[in-house]
């Protein structure tokens, strides 16, 4: 067990950047690297377990120390002061950029993606993709089965395609009160289309004039044509039950940006970029799940996807600056393009830090156990404090088990015809039945014994540590077992 997590700087010679640099210490002999930090991390833990205030501080404060830029998105109220915190113990304070209501920072996402440069053809479906990741996160996984929700999400991104369209291809700006504005005044059925009120009241059809009166080249021609069939015969025969569906998932996450504080925040001037994080600022959106709810959620999956996409567009010299991707109560966060940015996250630098209770937590944002699965084998390390979530302690069981053990057992049974030697000895059968089972180093109930901090505990939080294809030297196991600090 080791007390001290930080390992002397002062024998490192190499750049600051350098990817075997070691920045955490687990052990006198396990160091953590930076190359490390670019494999991904999430902590799991019971409330109290002592996440925040042990691995969580230790991480946190090491990334500010080594001069990481960032990300921090907020669950907790109190999570602005933890990072203010953070930042006066490691002297970083000046590049902390707070971003909430009162601060001033504002961030127009549209105008930022029609005009950074490179985008082109992939704006319509990257904004479509931007816009079914902050619905998803929205939405209760729970109820609907695998194939409805394809044919829902590919109905949804068939909407926002064409509203996007319809507007670039009409006018030169784009916002979510024009896409509102389009959306709600599309024709529900034919009648309206041969209808002269709706005609001349429907923004929709008047954009469709517009984009018509347009000279567009070859190709844009063509998305317009497409675009026009859209809205003129498809949108319209669309069952009235699906259109209901994908149009209010559209409007009540978009009411959400016509109003108040995402409107003010996310849909005016812009006055900070994501950018800044590669120069070491330190992001923090103040927009608390806990307080501002799905407003909190929606602003900060929607900054989130941006931030990933600038940073995996970023040009990576062989010491750029690390930056890190921090998310303490994950499952408000978690959405599926975190995926994609993990595949490329050593390449651009990037360290992810979730943070959540449990694995079940996360089955409810993504739905299904594949896709936890799948998202977590990306995150290498995985640091587990105290826990009573029967479901985590057996996942984590089972990744630091041992190996296969096959079991044989023998049954014996009365023989009614067959095996004829065995049967005239004994009047009985008998069969070798083989069974695999996993031979667990650590059993799922050691996770509830772990030490949750606090001063009884003289401030110490134990945790096991597993990291991808790593055999720690102190274990000579695939885990080791380490404390952090809370002080
Ligand atoms: N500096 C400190 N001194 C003493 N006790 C502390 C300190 N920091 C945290 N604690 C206590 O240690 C325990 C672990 O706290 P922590 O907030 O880190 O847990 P957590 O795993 O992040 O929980 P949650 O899931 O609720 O966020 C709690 O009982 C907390 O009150
Ligand atoms: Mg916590």
């Amino acid at each position: 067990m080791f007390w001290n997590n930080q390992p002397s700087h002062q024998n490192w010679s190499g750049h600051p950047f350098d990817l075997n640099r070691p920045i955490v210490k687990f052990s006198d002999r396990d160091f953590w690297t930076i190359g490390d930090s670019f494999e991904g991390t999430q902590i799991f833990g019971a409330t109290g377990s002592g996440k925040t205030s042990g691995s969580g501080q230790t991480i946190a404060t090491t990334f500010l120390q080594a001069g990481y830029g960032g990300l921090v998105l907020t669950a907790k109220k109190d999570e602005r002061a933890t990072w203010e915190r953070y930042c006066a113990m490691t002297g970083c304070s000046d590049h902390l950029l707070i971003i909430s209501p009162q601060s001033g920072f504002t961030f127009n996402f549209l105008d930022y993606e029609l005009n950074r440069p490179g985008v082109g053809a992939g704006l319509t479906e990257n904004l479509v993709n931007l816009f079914t990741e902050i619905m998803e996160v929205a939405e209760d996984k729970g109820g609907r089965g695998a194939n409805s929700e394809e044919y829902w999400s590919r109905t949804l991104k068939q909407l926002l395609r064409n509203t996007i369209d319809l507007l670039t291809l009409s006018q030169n700006t784009l916002s979510v009160m024009d896409m509102y504005k389009v959306i709600t005044s599309a024709p529900m059925d034919f009648e309206d289309i041969q209808s002269e009120t709706w005609r001349d009241e429907s923004f929709c059809f008047q954009k469709i004039r517009e984009g018509e009166a347009r000279t567009h080249s070859y190709s844009r021609e063509q998305d317009f044509e497409i675009t026009a069939r859209y809205w003129l015969s498809e949108f319209p025969g669309l069952a009235e039950k699906t259109r209901s569906i994908i149009v209010s998932s559209f409007t009540s996450m978009a009411d959400s940006f016509l109003r108040g504080v995402l409107r003010d925040m996310f849909c005016t001037e812009t006055n900070f970029l994501p950018e800044m994080t590669e120069e070491g600022v330190i992001i923090l959106i103040d927009l608390p799940v806990k307080e501002y709810g799905d407003i909190g959620r929606y602003a900060q999956v929607l900054f989130k996807y941006i931030w990933q996409q600038t940073i995996e567009r970023r040009i990576i010299t062989q010491n750029s600056r690390p930056v890190f991707l921090w998310a303490d109560e994950s499952q408000f966060f978690i959405s599926k393009y975190d995926q994609v940015f993990q595949t490329t996250a050593r390449s651009s630098r990037a360290a992810t830090v979730y943070l959540t209770q449990n694995l079940p937590n996360y089955l409810t944002t993504l739905g299904n156990r594949d896709i936890v699965d799948s998202f977590l084998g990306n995150l290498q390390t995985k640091i587990f404090h105290s826990n009573g979530d029967a479901v985590t302690n057996e996942w984590a069981a089972n990744i630091f088990a041992k190996n296969w053990q096959t079991r044989t057992s023998q049954n014996q049974s009365i023989n009614r015809d067959g095996d004829w030697f065995f049967s005239k000895v004994t009047g009985k059968s008998s069969s070798i039945n083989s069974s695999e089972s996993l031979e667990y180093t650590v059993l799922p109930y050691e996770f509830t014994k772990l030490r949750k901090g606090g001063h009884h505990n003289n401030l110490k939080v134990d945790a096991y540590i597993f990291q991808g294809g790593r055999i720690w030297q102190s274990s000579g196991a695939n885990y080791i077992l380490t404390s952090f600090s809370q002080t």
